[in-house]
């Protein structure tokens, strides 16, 4: 991949989140859910975050969805100061 002009969020992005929700965000469909306009990530800005830090597992709700499956805590994102988005 070519990473040039990407911004530093984006790359955080490709290197932590990719690998599920897929690099343009869409997720697959049945295992790992879209991040495209969800209420999650549109809604409340402290219940995000306690999503990337501490994960989330169980059945939710994504824009009136049920999607049930299990992301890890990503809670060592605090410790990446320069991206200053905690
Ligand atoms: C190992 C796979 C995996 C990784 C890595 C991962 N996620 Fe997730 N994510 C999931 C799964 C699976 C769910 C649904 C959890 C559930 O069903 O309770 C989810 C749910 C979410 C949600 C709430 C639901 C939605 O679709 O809006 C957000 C927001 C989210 N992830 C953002 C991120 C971000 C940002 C990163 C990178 C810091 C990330 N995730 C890394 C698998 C992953």
């Amino acid at each position: 991949m070519n990473l040039a002009g990407v911004s530093e969020v984006q790359k955080m992005y490709y290197a932590h989140c990719s690998q599920c929700h897929q690099e343009d965000g869409q997720g697959t469909g049945g295992r790992f859910p879209t991040l495209v306009g969800t209420d999650w990530v549109l809604g409340d800005e402290t219940r995000l975050i306690t999503v990337l830090l501490q994960g989330l597992e169980g059945t939710i709700e994504i824009n009136g969805e049920p999607f049930t499956g299990f992301m890890p805590q990503h809670s060592y994102l605090k410790k990446i100061k320069k991206f200053q988005i905690f």
